[in-house]
């Protein structure tokens, strides 16, 4: 008799979870067994969602908007989309450049579907995201990886990613401000990446959902840096920015042409996200002024705090960084093998924090330390961490 089997596409998402991530699932289950663990392995806002957008999506599903919507999105959510970049860029932003998916994971995912077959080659950075890698596999591309190491800021040079491009690529990927480092790339760098992929016949492709938390200078969007903007996607959201990571709300940004494919293909695999949530992400985001700046601010607090800890420390030492939520340490004095640096301070010490190594090889020998905790909670985890490499 034959048995039923999976796709291809099925087993090549089947992989154990990074060792990284076991910490995290222990750090959850010591707490709710009644532990007192300090939890930074985590990069999901520990805000709420500002009042006034909850109200404005509570007040829309009691007038009905629970139907289905247009696969690329309501118009009033897609203007305020194309008015936003439009204010973030020299370049005018158009509505029908704009596609609306359910968070930015849906959108890189539909993007990246709509660009590249399998066996195609797309450059990434290491370190990168640890979302990228399960969507590259289920499309069967072939990730080409370019090392941006700390004493480079983690930041990737136009030189190695330029050096990495071949016949096969398809698609250069770039992320910034970065998860897991907050690095930003330059706008010099941009530019001349935006230029090279543009005479290559190359997709340039940018997740930005960090855009609006940097701290010392203003995001620079790839839409800026460019001159010509017929290969170049830029992709953002609102589960950082306005912490609304559960609400899975996020955009892509690309020419009218890829829109129409991305339209086709959010009509086969979404069918429109919920209405309520698209009317309240478009109050949000034509309304995003102070609320936002608060939460940044919060967060540039956060990071002053962990940073100064850390850098005081005898044995530890972190890169600043100019953006998003997270802080890399350097733990290789104590412990070059950061998965054992991570499980055995959670052991001892009971704070989690994840592994570098789950982001790539450039961040061997760090930990990723997000600051999605009140103050007192961030000073008690580093004062812990401190005491352990003591
Ligand atoms: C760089 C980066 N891109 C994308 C995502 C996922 O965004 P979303 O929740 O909107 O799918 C995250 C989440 O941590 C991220 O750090």
């Amino acid at each position: 008799m034959k048995t039923p089997t999976y796709s291809q596409l099925a087993h090549r998402l089947e992989t154990d979870d990074a060792p990284g991530w076991a910490v995290h699932s222990r750090a959850l289950s010591l707490q709710r067994s009644g532990e007192d663990v300090v939890v930074l392995s985590i990069g999901d806002p520990d805000f709420r969602t500002p009042e006034p957008i909850v109200d404005n999506a509570i007040s829309h599903l009691r007038v009905g908007r629970t139907h289905y919507s247009p696969a690329l999105g309501e118009l009033n959510l897609r203007r305020a989309v194309a008015d936003y970049e439009s204010r973030v860029s020299p370049h005018n932003c158009s509505i029908d450049e704009v596609a609306i998916f359910a968070g930015v994971t849906s959108a890189i995912h539909s993007v990246l579907a709509c660009l590249l077959d399998a066996g195609d080659e797309i450059v990434l950075v290491d370190p990168q995201y640890v979302g990228y890698e399960p969507i590259i596999r289920a499309l069967d591309v072939v990730p080409v990886v370019v090392d941006a190491p700390a004493h480079q800021g983690f930041v990737p040079t136009y030189d190695s990613l330029v050096a990495a491009v071949t016949d096969k690529t398809q698609v250069m990927f770039l992320n910034t401000p970065a998860n897991p480092t907050g690095s930003i790339i330059g706008l010099d760098v941009l530019k001349q990446l935006a230029a090279f992929c543009q005479q290559r016949g190359i997709w340039l492709v940018c997740d930005e959902v960090y855009s609006m938390f940097t701290y010392e200078r203003p995001h620079t969007s790839l839409r800026t840096a460019a001159e010509q903007l017929d290969n170049l996607v830029v992709i953002d959201g609102l589960s950082k920015s306005h912490a609304m990571s559960g609400w899975r709300m996020g955009w892509a940004v690309a020419p009218k042409a890829l829109i129409e494919h991305l339209g086709r293909f959010a009509t086969m695999s979404m069918f429109g996200c919920p209405q309520f949530i698209q009317d309240a992400s478009a109050f949000a985001l034509n309304n995003d002024e102070y609320y936002v700046r608060d939460m940044c601010d919060i967060y540039r607090k956060r990071r002053d705090v962990v940073c100064d800890l850390v850098n005081a420390s005898a044995s530890l030492s972190c890169i600043v960084p100019e953006a998003g939520m997270f802080v890399m340490v350097d733990v290789s004095r104590v412990n070059a093998d950061d998965v054992l640096f991570a499980e055995s301070l959670l052991t001892e010490k009971r704070v989690s924090v994840l592994p570098g190594s789950a982001f790539g090889n450039t961040t061997r020998g760090h930990v990723r330390v997000s600051l999605v905790q009140p103050v007192e909670q961030l000073q008690t985890g580093c004062q812990r961490l401190i005491e352990f490499t003591s």
